[in-house]
């Protein structure tokens, strides 16, 4: 039996969750990788290490086709590591402007997903010794300034989530905890909220505490901040999702050079 475990990487075609992708396969992981994307074709090369499922994770088979799927394609080894990380931006708006289509879509990606597949793996992490939970959060999972009400209500509960599953499952050798990214520009999350889709005067409430961050587009590449690329937070992922991070379970580490500290 390999003895290389299996960790389940959402969002793995693109930023944040390809950079994981990259970083857990060169640390001798098996990767499984779900996207609603095709798969990325830097890593279709690795047949051996690495495997895709191309789905939309908000559907309600989803989780137990990404189980069934993994674990078939690795048989020998168990899952050691969920990563959710896929997760898509809303329009700013506050709750006065707020669409049911635009809630209920950034609930279903960013909470309802995740939960539903954390659910179907601690139920097969239970059954094998237990593994790691990692949830890509924010710092809107701790602030109500910086992004509009339904991205910052879905990382909040995803937080509290993380939280409680850190505390249930913890005499089964299941840990979770989460990371939250500043800005990160190395990736495509503005597509999923086009800057002509936003609640401007909402915007305008929340940029001045983005500005206390860093105008990224403003500054030459080599000023910007470690925490702007997607490599500095898989190495923190690959941390919190190995042995190296035993004794830590439920926190929220903030990957934003500092911004956490307002
Ligand atoms: N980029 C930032 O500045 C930033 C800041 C804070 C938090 N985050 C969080 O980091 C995570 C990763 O974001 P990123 O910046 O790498 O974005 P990204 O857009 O580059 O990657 C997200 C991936 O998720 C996939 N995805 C979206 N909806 C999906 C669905 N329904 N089913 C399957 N896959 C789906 C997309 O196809 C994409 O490949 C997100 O949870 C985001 O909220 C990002």
């Amino acid at each position: 039996m390999s003895d290389k475990k299996i960790a389940i990487i959402t969002g793995a075609s693109s930023g944040i969750g390809l950079a994981a992708s990259t970083t857990f396969l060169a640390s001798d992981w098996n990767v499984f990788g779900v996207d609603l994307s095709p798969a990325p074709e830097s890593l279709m090369s690795n047949t051996t290490n690495f495997s895709f499922l191309k789905v939309d994770i908000t559907q309600s088979d989803a989780p137990s086709q990404i189980v069934a799927a993994a674990k078939s394609a690795f048989s020998s080894s168990r899952i050691g590591a969920l990563l959710n990380v896929a997760g898509i931006m809303d329009k700013h708006a506050g709750v006065d402007k707020l669409l049911d289509a635009d809630w209920e879509k950034v609930m279903a990606v960013n909470l309802n997903a995740p939960v539903k597949l954390m659910r179907e793996v601690i139920n097969d992490m239970k059954a094998n010794g237990g593994g790691s939970i990692v949830n890509v959060c924010s710092k809107a999972s701790v602030s109500g300034a910086v992004a509009g009400a339904a991205y910052t209500a879905s990382k909040h509960a995803l937080f509290g989530i993380t939280k409680n599953t850190a505390w249930m499952y913890k005499d089964e050798g299941i840990r979770c905890n989460a990371i939250a990214p500043g800005g990160v520009i190395d990736t495509n999350i503005a597509k999923s909220s086009p800057p002509e889709t936003w609640d401007m005067a909402a915007y305008a409430k929340i940029k001045p505490i983005h500005d206390v961050y860093a105008d990224f587009y403003n500054l030459a590449p080599e000023k910007f901040p470690k925490s702007s690329n997607s490599a500095t937070h898989a190495a923190v992922l690959l941390f919190l999702a190995s042995d190296a991070s035993a004794g830590v379970n439920g926190v929220l580490v903030p990957v934003d050079s500092g911004w956490s500290t307002l």
